[in-house]
């Protein structure tokens, strides 16, 4: 509950003028700080930021890393649970743990759990790749 509370607070941060539509993003450490992301757009529309990845990026800027992540929870007024957006899972995917909990949710209390894989099966990663000659 304190997690969607959260991810409400982080929402009503939200700066949307040209869409008008508000989401926010919660991520529990392990020591009981919420890192809070919310989107913030721009009149050069392709310049606009989910609230996923203002979150991560702001929690990595701060100084935390991956391994004290616990869950992260992602909020919108939507008909369902707030589907993030694909660039977004590839972020997810990369910065978050591998078991880490995705609450998403919307603001009726509709909510479904989820993982990384489970948002992005078959992710791309910068692991060894084969070279060309
Ligand atoms: N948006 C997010 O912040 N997260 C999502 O999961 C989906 C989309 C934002 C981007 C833009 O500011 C607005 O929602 C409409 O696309």
């Amino acid at each position: 509950m304190k997690d969607l509370e959260q991810a409400l607070l982080a929402r009503s941060r939200a700066y949307t003028p040209y869409s008008n539509f508000k989401v926010g993003a919660a991520i529990l450490l392990k020591d009981g700080t919420y890192i809070l992301g919310a989107n913030i757009e721009n009149a050069s529309f392709g310049l606009s930021n989910c609230a996923e990845r203002s979150a991560l990026f702001s929690l990595y800027s701060q100084g935390y890393k991956k391994e004290d992540i616990v869950s992260m929870t992602i909020v919108a007024n939507d008909h369902g649970p707030v589907s993030p957006c694909g660039a977004c899972r590839q972020v997810m995917h990369e910065l978050l743990p591998k078991d880490t909990k995705i609450v998403l949710a919307n603001t009726e209390g509709k909510t479904m759990e989820t993982t990384p894989d489970g948002l992005l099966p078959y992710a791309f990663v910068l692991d060894e790749k084969p070279k060309d000659e």
